[in-house]
């Protein structure tokens, strides 16, 4: 009896405590929603623990609950690999020695690949390094919009065209967060220059907001899912971007309803009132006087620590904004690090090789090649002369922030010698950068004339010339912090150019840049290569293109100018751009890009969506299904593209429309779709494209409501802006 009593009792104990074990919290059960975990641990945690979520603990990492088993959250630059590790308290390198990372090409490369497949591939592969070295938050992609060629940061970001990118933004964000790692699509918004960045109040009307420089991070939002968004350093409409009541507020969380984390950009944020209310989530990156003046710990100093906590427990700040705010980092933190779905991801591995290979490759622009001077087959010459710093200069270091210690780079140099074979190459520096990194101070000893004498008799004695310049990651380059204070090549590269086609006509420029260069030897050369900052693979890229082994067909993601003042916000004054160093006015408004070369009728040097391939595509027989339609209907739009050259290629073809007639101003041209297509030798084929018609609205900036406005359109179909094959007209009733 007592032993059968016993039994009994022990059944029931093992029983309860089965249980008790099984019973895990829910906000650790995988199996759970994820909202129901979110409010569940946020329950659990006390108002410290909260708050302490909501401010960095490092340079780039911000706290977890230790005591509940939720992890800090780990982010890091962003957008073209992941930038090596840093010190917890610094900008200083931490030197591991396992941190270099793939090198990807810079996002204009991307851009101008008009392939959305790459996006994904790129979104993938730098995701798999981002999960292998345990990021949480990738601080990228840029989609801030091409405003003028002087932004120091363009490189960082997808052109100048808010369809384009748009369609290459949501693709890159989908492959990243595949591995369980939030993208941080930024600069959230109109931080389109670096000068001033910090401060500049831009002022820009509803419909330039809405119909040029939002649209893509709304797709990066609504279709691309994004679960982190980075606010930006400037103001708009006289609120920092970091704490901005109409963007992150009512347009981001209200309207997109993002339910994801806004971080601040490093030091962006102002004021605690101001951070607490005005859609910040997590601050980072807070340098003002008053945290280097504390003595403990900095991050107690930060908007969003310890005011923010006296705030709450003195009633001045509503506890409940703080649980959103917590929510949404607890909602990443399951996304991604407590996600039981997380893949391992992979470094440095030869598919990365192969992917920033194959992107470079696509994205690299022929802008021109006069008597077919492009490509040079492997032994066609016996000495082919590189000249130019940027054909051995390392371009993955500097830039700011998107700087990388890449585990490999091999330079334009390195690249042509393994596919010509070195006794075929001589090369001759010609130029050289005055400043050093990140400085201004200019290097006064640097011998020009003998640079650019020595490269004039190499060219003297080469077959052919290929000049290897452009811009460099150098401040007042394609560099953070500053913009470009010229147009023009620096170092004195257009004189060396202009030289160097005189003693050899057989000459082509090659530049590797963010941005659109001035070309004062444009008629004097065969032929010029747009080549981007390409990573990893540079040199493997460039040369399989300039050899003919890949056939180029990158588009142009902005317009190249023939001079400056072509260019709409510039052209309208320091007003426009860039401000009076406290305001500054978007006076060319909705005309950003080709919308303002085509509107206003001024040609520009290459139009976007201009590449050339080493074959020819014609284009016949477009037409579309009906001819009038409603706002609802889509417009199946088909076309017939033909490989009329003599190699396979690849061609982007271009959708743009155009309102005939309209109450309100339009361009001249909009990009509504675009389609690459690879086609062999002598191929026809039908290409069909869907266009909504509601995408075809301009933004009211009455009724603050899009409208399609009836009346006649034409669909242009192109090889770029400016180069428009057919033209069908329809009717929107
Ligand atoms: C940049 C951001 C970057 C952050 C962290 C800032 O200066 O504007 O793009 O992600 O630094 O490095």
């Amino acid at each position: 009896m007592k032993n059968l009593k016993t039994l009994i009792v022990s059944i029931l104990l093992i029983g309860f405590s089965v249980n008790v074990l099984a019973q895990k919290p829910i906000y650790l059960d995988n199996n759970q929603p994820i909202e129901k975990r979110v409010q569940n641990a946020l329950s659990l945690m006390t108002l410290e623990e909260k708050v302490a979520m909501c401010h960095a603990q490092s340079t780039f990492s911000s706290k977890g609950v230790p005591r509940l088993g939720i992890p800090e959250v780990w982010m890091d630059d962003g957008p073209h690999g992941i930038r090596e590790e840093l010190l917890w308290d610094s900008w200083g390198s931490a030197k591991f020695t396992n941190d270099s990372c793939t090198a990807f090409p810079a996002l204009t490369c991307l851009s101008a690949t008009f392939n959305p497949e790459l996006a994904l591939l790129y979104g993938k592969s730098i995701g798999e390094e981002a999960r292998y070295r345990n990021k949480t938050v990738l601080l990228g992609p840029g989609v801030n919009i091409y405003r003028t060629p002087l932004n120091g940061r363009n490189f960082e970001y997808m052109g100048e065209d808010p369809y384009l990118s748009s369609r290459m933004v949501v693709p890159y964000i989908q492959g990243v967060q595949q591995n369980g790692v939030a993208a941080c699509v930024k600069h959230f918004a109109m931080n389109n220059q670096e000068k001033w960045r910090g401060h500049i109040n831009v002022n820009a009307s509803d419909r330039a907001l809405r119909e040029i420089y939002l649209p893509a991070f709304k797709a990066a939002v609504q279709e691309g899912r994004a679960w982190s968004v980075m606010g930006s350093y400037n103001q708009f409409r006289g609120e920092h971007c970091c704490h901005n009541d109409l963007l992150l507020n009512k347009i981001l969380k209200g309207e997109w309803n993002f339910d994801g984390v806004v971080i601040s950009d490093w030091g962006g944020v102002h004021n605690t009132d101001q951070a607490v209310s005005k859609g910040l989530d997590i601050e980072m990156g807070t340098n003002s006087a008053r945290v280097k003046q504390s003595v403990k710990n900095k991050y107690d100093e930060y908007y969003l620590a310890n005011s923010y906590l006296n705030g709450i427990k003195a009633g001045k700040y509503d506890e409940k904004l703080l649980d959103d705010k917590v929510s949404r980092i607890l909602r990443m933190i399951f996304r991604t690090t407590m996600s039981a779905d997380r893949p391992y991801g992979k470094f440095v591995s030869p598919e990365h090789s192969d992917a920033a290979r194959r992107i470079a490759e696509e994205g690299i622009v022929l802008l021109k090649n006069d008597k077919q001077f492009l490509p040079i087959q492997v032994g066609k010459y016996k000495t082919i002369a590189v000249i130019g710093e940027n054909a051995t200069r390392s371009l993955t270091v500097g830039g700011g922030s998107s700087q990388l210690k890449a585990n490999y780079e091999v330079s334009p140099l390195a690249g042509l010698i393994k596919k010509y074979g070195k006794e075929h190459i001589v090369y001759s520096k010609g130029y050289e950068t005055n400043t050093e990194m990140y400085s201004k101070k200019i290097n006064t000893k640097i011998n020009v004339d003998s640079l650019l004498n020595a490269a004039v008799e190499v060219a003297k004695q080469a077959d052919v010339v290929l000049f290897i310049g452009g811009l460099n990651k150098n401040t007042m380059q394609d560099s953070e912090g500053e913009d470009r204070v010229a147009y023009n090549l620096p170092f004195g590269q257009d004189r060396l150019i202009s030289a160097l086609q005189k003693v050899n006509k057989n000459i082509g420029v090659i530049i590797l840049s963010g941005n659109a260069v001035a070309m004062p030897w444009q008629t004097d050369v065969p032929s010029i290569m747009e080549g981007w900052y390409l990573g990893s693979e540079a040199g493997n890229a460039l040369a399989n293109v300039i050899s003919g082994t890949v056939n180029p067909s990158g588009k142009l993601p902005f317009s190249f100018p023939k001079k400056l003042e072509d260019n709409g916000a510039i052209s309208f004054g320091n007003e426009s751009y860039p401000g009076d160093s406290i305001n500054e006015n978007y006076k060319e408004d909705i005309l950003v890009g080709y919308r303002w070369f085509d509107t206003k009728k001024i040609a520009p040097q290459f139009a976007f969506g201009h590449g050339l391939s080493y074959t020819t595509f014609e284009y016949s027989n477009a037409t579309t299904d009906k001819t009038n339609y409603k706002e609802n209907d889509l417009v199946k739009l088909t076309f017939n593209l033909k490989n009329s050259g003599k190699l396979k290629g690849a061609e982007a073809s271009q959708v743009y429309i155009t309102q005939i007639k309209s109450s309100v101003l339009r361009p001249a041209k909009e990009l509504k779709a675009f389609f690459k297509a690879t086609l062999e030798l002598g191929e026809n084929r039908l290409i069909t494209i869907n266009l909504p018609v509601k995408d075809w609205a301009f933004f009211n900036d009455k009724t603050q409501k899009w409208d399609v406005e009836p009346g006649k359109f034409t669909i242009q179909i192109g090889s770029s802006s400016a180069d428009i094959r057919q033209k069908v007209s329809v009717v929107i009733e």
